[in-house]
């Protein structure tokens, strides 16, 4: 079978793992990479043996690059994802997927328009327990009524992030998780978010957003807290399950038992390009849409307003 044509658009900490990736997997041939860093595009380009741009709009003329991961600074995402669209590629643009909605909006019309693929790295998804909890959440088995869920995601400021603060780089993820886990759209957030030590943006932030019916979630993250904690519970009234992302380890724990279901650990990147080239080949609606970027969007801007402002938002 044809393997499918890909290219990455900047291939610095994370574009790296995606060009990795996708030389990894049987069904895509990693055809070209770029990187306005012209040293970094060779280095990355000689490593995978493939063509190495410093400007993507010579790239995206190659014919034989049919699918493009952006993975570039967060504020040139989506520049760069409707260049891609615009020339006829499909496209996984990476989390915060834009600056402003408008930008996300357009990228969501831009796609359907041009009849293309278009998903957004919300990597969490891809990971087995977090699907188990979903399931769990649907059937009511063992978690019984879903009630609240946390979620924490704190770590040192990964100084390269310099151009977003910790809402749209980090709490986004689980902003989408929530959305995906609760199966429906907050209908109002509050936060609270300042700077320690970023000159810039913010780095700490507590987000809590509330769902009909009474539900709600509670989101941590900072780049303050000297090790890696990326962890979700949830709450239901038979049950609370608890997974930790970087272990993948799931708990269940209930009154009168504890039980961990295993399953096998898999490198979510990996299962989120197959996903991606899988959905691709055929015609198949992603995991992870362009309105679910823009939803998740939409609510971590409004998160920073409400800190800013003092108030809930209502969505
Ligand atoms: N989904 C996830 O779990 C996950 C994890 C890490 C990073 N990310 C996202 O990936 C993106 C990149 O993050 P990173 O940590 O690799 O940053 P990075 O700074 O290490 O790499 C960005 C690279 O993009 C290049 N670049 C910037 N603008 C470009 C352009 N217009 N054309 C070509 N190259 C360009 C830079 O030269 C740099 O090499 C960010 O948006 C980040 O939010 C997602």
């Amino acid at each position: 079978m044809k393997k499918l044509g890909v290219a990455v658009v900047g291939t610095g900490f994370w574009g790296k793992n995606h060009a990795r990736v996708y030389k990894e997997l049987e069904s895509t041939e990693l055809v070209a990479i770029c990187d306005r860093d012209a040293e970094r595009a060779k280095t990355i380009a000689a490593q995978f043996g493939v063509k190495a741009y410093t400007d993507s709009s010579w790239m995206l003329k190659n014919e034989d690059v049919e699918a493009v991961s952006v993975c570039t600074w967060s504020t040139s995402l989506a520049k760069e994802a409707l260049k891609a669209l615009n020339a006829g590629k499909h496209v996984l643009v990476e989390k915060p997927m834009a600056t402003s909605t408008k930008q996300a909006q357009k990228l969501v019309l831009t796609a359907k328009e041009n009849g293309l693929h278009f998903t957004v790295g919300f990597l969490m998804r891809f990971i087995p327990g977090l699907q188990h909890i979903r399931e769990a959440v649907v059937s009511k088995k063992r978690l019984g009524d879903l009630v609240c869920a946390t979620a924490k995601r704190v770590s040192q400021w990964p100084e390269r992030i310099g151009d977003v603060g910790v809402v749209k780089d980090t709490a986004i993820h689980d902003i989408d998780v929530m959305r995906f886990v609760f199966g429906e759209d907050p209908i109002a957030v509050y936060a609270k978010a300042g700077c320690m030590r970023h000159r810039t943006f913010e780095d700490y932030a507590l987000i809590m957003l509330t769902f009909a019916d009474g539900k709600s979630s509670f989101i941590e993250s900072n780049w303050l807290t000297p090790y890696k904690t990326r962890t979700l519970t949830v709450t239901g009234s038979d049950a609370i399950m608890r997974l930790d992302y970087v272990t993948q380890e799931l708990w269940i724990e209930a009154a009168m038992e504890n039980v961990q279901p295993k399953f096998p650990w898999q490198e979510p990147l990996k299962a989120e390009l197959q996903h991606f080239a899988d959905c691709i080949v055929k015609k198949e609606k992603p995991l992870v849409t362009g309105e679910d970027g823009l939803k998740a969007l939409r609510i971590a801007l409004a998160a920073l307003k409400s800190s800013a402002i003092d108030r809930a938002i209502k969505l």
